[in-house]
């Protein structure tokens, strides 16, 4: 044990912020040698507060940020305005953000200006297409740039480190969202959808949010649905709408009226992962649930041109779709058609992390900073 407990702040924005950084949260105020700290910016709220109340955590700070309609810039200035104060009132010994949102990015630079370490959950990640995700990828490489330890989920994230030429240490931990998952997943959630009955359907369930996707992919995703359900009538579409208008509008109006098309509003992470659980196939633009459904042994056709996530891909449990209706149609008929095709893409696998990556985490930061 240490002399006096470290600091230790932790910022957070959105909610798949919230869902990864809650076992690192746990982690540190279970030991002696830290106090921790949470703040949030505010980027969402009742998507975080869904996840903080799952979790049985409370944040010490809300810079209450959200606007409705907010641009990156909102985002960004909101948020480094809050945290500059915040740090310079706490003056914490470390600083960790998570992955690539522009709370992520905001609270790093924050951070960087009043010269106080930083530590990146989930680092290396990388599409080497500067937008795509956008703004993601440009926020990841911003952070790495920055941060003083690196924790990589891969070896590929490792890999991407080491080539970016960052400065800092880089340490291999898995992705916390495994703990995040398998703390969820033994309390066997239930996922229960008003008229939907999961005996009765192979569902599938489907997210998409992506600012790449806005526009014109979206029709061309909503079409190959659609197209998918007609072909294949004991199928159901389970789709949670993200919050923000931009997506779920076009949403409900091109998919609302469908008999088999349940639109929700977003599932709070139990209910996600019980619908995970239940589901027969994935499709998604979701990083997270890139991650999470290859541990539950479910095929994920990806909504996306690129992913920083080729791990999933090359271990066959997930395929990159796109945004055309015929691609999207075409890879979920095969699924549902072959079962052969189905088995071999239906297997259990997790390259993203043994369910430990906090701990790791803790253990790293206390060697760092001692
Ligand atoms: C953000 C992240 C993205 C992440 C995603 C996860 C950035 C630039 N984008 O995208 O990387 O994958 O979160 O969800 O950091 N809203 C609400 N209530 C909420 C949350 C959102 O009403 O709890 C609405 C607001 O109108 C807001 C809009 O959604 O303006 C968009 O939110 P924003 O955080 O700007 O972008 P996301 O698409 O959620």
């Amino acid at each position: 044990m240490l002399n006096s407990p470290l600091k230790i702040l932790i910022a957070l924005g959105t909610r798949p912020e919230a869902i990864k950084l809650a076992p690192v949260i746990q982690a540190f105020r279970r030991s002696p040698d830290f106090t921790t700290q949470v703040i949030l910016t505010g980027q969402h709220r009742e998507m975080v507060e869904q996840v903080m109340h799952l979790f049985d955590l409370q944040a010490d700070c809300d810079l209450g940020i959200m606007k409705h309609q907010q641009t990156l810039t909102d985002i960004t200035c909101g948020s480094l305005q809050g945290l500059e104060g915040f740090l310079q009132e706490t003056t914490p010994n470390l600083l960790i953000v998570q992955g690539d949102t522009t709370t992520a990015f905001a609270g790093a630079l924050a951070a960087f200006y009043q010269k106080i370490a930083i530590g990146h959950v989930e680092a290396g990640l990388r599409t080497d297409e500067l937008f795509n995700p956008y703004p993601e990828e440009a926020n990841r490489r911003l952070i790495s740039q920055l941060a003083q330890l690196h924790f990589a989920p891969t070896t590929k994230a490792v890999e991407n480190l080491e080539r970016s030429g960052v400065t800092g240490e880089i340490h291999l931990t898995g992705n916390t969202v495994i703990d995040a998952l398998l703390s969820v997943a033994s309390r066997q959630p239930d996922c229960p959808i008003p008229g939907l009955d999961w005996q009765q359907y192979r569902v599938l369930l489907a997210t998409v949010h992506r600012r790449e996707n806005w526009g014109e992919p979206l029709t061309g995703i909503a079409q190959g649905f659609l197209k998918t359900l007609d072909e294949f009538p004991d199928t159901a579409l389970l789709l949670p709408l993200h919050k923000n208008p931009t997506v779920r509008e076009p949403l409900q109006a091109m998919l609302g009226n469908h008999p088999r098309v349940f639109l929700t509003e977003p599932l709070d992470y139990a209910e996600l992962v019980g619908a995970m659980q239940r589901c027969y196939l994935l499709l998604t633009d979701s990083g997270g649930l890139q991650e999470e459904a290859p541990a539950l042994g479910k095929p994920v056709l990806v909504l996306r041109e690129t992913t920083e996530r080729p791990e999933a891909i090359d271990a066959g449990t997930a395929k990159l779709v796109g945004t055309d209706s015929l691609e999207i149609f075409t890879a979920a008929s095969a699924l549902l058609k072959d079962k052969d095709s189905y088995q071999k893409m239906a297997t259990a696998v997790n390259p993203f992390g043994d369910g430990h990556a906090s701990e790791k985490i803790v253990e790293i930061v206390r060697k760092y900073l001692d």
